[in-house]
Parts: C-alpha cells; sequence; structure tokens
C-alpha cells in the first residue's frame, strides 16, 4: 500500500515533481483540443464528496470521462451510509473495492490523509475541511506559471491573499507550494480572527495586514481573492462583522498595474463587483479552465499512466 501515490498536502510535492505536473498539463490542454484520449481506459474514478462543490467535482469527473474512464460518484452525505454512522475508514475500503482512484472532499481536516491510510487505491484530496486542497492549488499554480513563466524564479512577484485566510484550504495549500519559487512575496490581507494559520505562515519575509491598502492593490502582480467562509464560523454574528471586509470592484482594478492578475478559486459571493469580469486582469475564468488539465495530469500520475 505504501507504493500509491496519494495527493493530500501541496507540502508533498517538490518543485521538480510540480514542473513535471505542469508539463504534463500542458500535454493535457493539446488532448483536450483534440476532444480526450483513451489513457484511462476501463479505469473508475468515485468521487466522494461530502462538502458543496460544483467546479472541484464536475472537473475531477471531466478530466476523467476526457483521459477515457468511467465515474462513480457519492455527492449527498444524506443518501451515503455515513448517515447511518458507518465510519470513513469502512466506507473508503469498501469504495476502494469498485474504483481505481478516489477523489475525497469531507468536512474535517484530515479526512484525507486518514481515508490514504485505509485505502488500496490512490486518494486525492478535493478539500478537507479547514485543511488543504492541494489539486486547487496546483492549478492555481499553473495558471500563475503560464502567466508570469518569464518572470518565476528571476524577478520578484508579488501575491496578495485577501479574504478568509483563517479558514480558505486553497490558500493553505498555494502559499505551500508558492515557497519552492524563489523571490515570491507574500502579503496576507485578513483580519484579526481570519488571519492565515501560523503553519502556512513559514517565512520571515511573509507580511501581514488587515486593510487591503491602494499600496498593496497597485504593487502586487498577483491579488488572489477569497470568500469568507460563512458555514465554517461558529456564530452568525461573529460572520456579520467581517463579512462585507474586503469588496474588490472596477476603481480598484483599475489601480492595478496593467499585466497584474486577479484570481479566485470560486465561488465568489459580494466580493468581486461583476462587471470586474471583462476587465483584462480579471483571470479566474481563466484560473477555472485550468482545473481540467491539472486534474487529468493529476489522474494520470497516480494512476501510473504516464
Ligand atoms: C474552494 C473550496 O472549496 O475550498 N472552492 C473550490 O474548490 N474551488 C473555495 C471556497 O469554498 O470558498
Amino acid at each position: 500500500m505504501t507504493s500509491l501515490k496519494h495527493i493530500i498536502s501541496s507540502s508533498q510535492f517538490d518543485k521538480q515533481k510540480i514542473l513535471y505536473l505542469i508539463t504534463v498539463a500542458n500535454e493535457m490542454e493539446a488532448i483536450i483540443q483534440k476532444g480526450g484520449s483513451d489513457m484511462a481506459r476501463h479505469h473508475i474514478l468515485a468521487t466522494l464528496f461530502y462538502e458543496p462543490s460544483t467546479r472541484t467535482r464536475l472537473s475531477f469527473e471531466t478530466a476523467m470521462l476526457r483521459l477515457g474512464g468511467s465515474i462513480i460518484s457519492e455527492t449527498d452525505i444524506n443518501f451515503s451510509s455515513a448517515i447511518k454512522g458507518e465510519i470513513l475508514q469502512d466506507t473508503i475500503r469498501v469504495v476502494a473495492s469498485y474504483s481505481d482512484v478516489i477523489a475525497i472532499r469531507s468536512k474535517h481536516k484530515g479526512d484525507a490523509k486518514l481515508a490514504s491510510e485505509f485505502s488500496s487505491v490512490p486518494i486525492i484530496n478535493g478539500g478537507d475541511g479547514i485543511g488543504e486542497h492541494p489539486t486547487q492549488s496546483l492549478l492555481d499554480l499553473f495558471t500563475i506559471y503560464k502567466k508570469y513563466s518569464h518572470r518565476i524564479d528571476k524577478e520578484k512577484i508579488k501575491i496578495a491573499f485577501i479574504g478568509d485566510l483563517k479558514y480558505g484550504r486553497t490558500v493553505h495549500s498555494l502559499c505551500q507550494l508558492l515557497r519552492l519559487f524563489e523571490n515570491i512575496e507574500i502579503t496576507f490581507v485578513a483580519p484579526d480572527i481570519l488571519q492565515i494559520p501560523a503553519e502556512y505562515a513559514t517565512n520571515p519575509s511573509d507580511k501581514f495586514e488587515t486593510i487591503l491598502t491602494n499600496d498593496i492593490v497597485q504593487n502586487s502582480d498577483i491579488l488572489y481573492m477569497t470568500r469568507i467562509q460563512k458555514e465554517r464560523f461558529q456564530s452568525l454574528s461573529e460572520y456579520e462583522k467581517v463579512e462585507d471586509i474586503f469588496h474588490i470592484n472596477v476603481e480598484k482594478v483599475n489601480l492595478m498595474k496593467k499585466d497584474a492578475i486577479l484570481m479566485h478559486p470560486f465561488p465568489r459571493v459580494k466580493e468581486i463587483d461583476f462587471n470586474v469580469d471583462k476587465l483584462p486582469q480579471a483571470f479566474y475564468f481563466e484560473q477555472i479552465k485550468n482545473g481540467l488539465p491539472i486534474r487529468m495530469a493529476l489522474i494520470a500520475y497516480v494512476l501510473d499512466l504516464l
């Protein structure tokens, strides 16, 4: 079992592996253009999604279909044996006996790791509560890499993460990947109660702010906005104190550098105005598109099809 290739945390990757996966994702883009391949024929992906999802689950499933494989899916915990009290370990043992790879999203940090300890097939973490979201961080990095390949490791690149950095698992995963590259300066912009957990802010050059100042907007190469994660708050009144704290509109985006980009893992709630979408800095739909080739690359990688 130890030789299985699970994807649990961004911390498991080194730079060489990241660059390799980016190369494979580029090849997958060409395969998508052609309509797909039959690389994963006779393989089955199981998606177990016990928290809401649109993009992540559908892009995993589309990725498997474009690779010529098949999918089985469980998306509503109310119809799952989990509701009868089945423990995750048992669910995983059962589903692993039907499938060749499992993508799982669950409510608790550490669930994907736990699943990997009981699975006879590779586990891919599609988000474990307030823990990590490594496949999102790979597609985010792929997006950044495509945009700034000429600058990465050469010139300084400034990124500001804005919003709910405490509960935002995409940020937890992405900032770990960015550490593998030279000269990336990170500013974490959040109110104190939503600031990034210390375990992810490991670089002495990291900066922390509570307000999104014009200075940050003007000088960043990447603004990475996130949603305030209402469902993770202990009380509604706590949420209401911070729900509108950050807001990006056309005037703000016009302050950004011409070739800077605005990213967001989505779903967006109120933090980015719709009329920002047409501006050249708005990169979130581009970012979403990159999920497909990255997840194709990851599925092919964990199934040893490359
Ligand atoms: C994110 C998630 O689920 O962590 N969405 C996603 O997968 N693209 C972000 C969020 O829910 O705010």
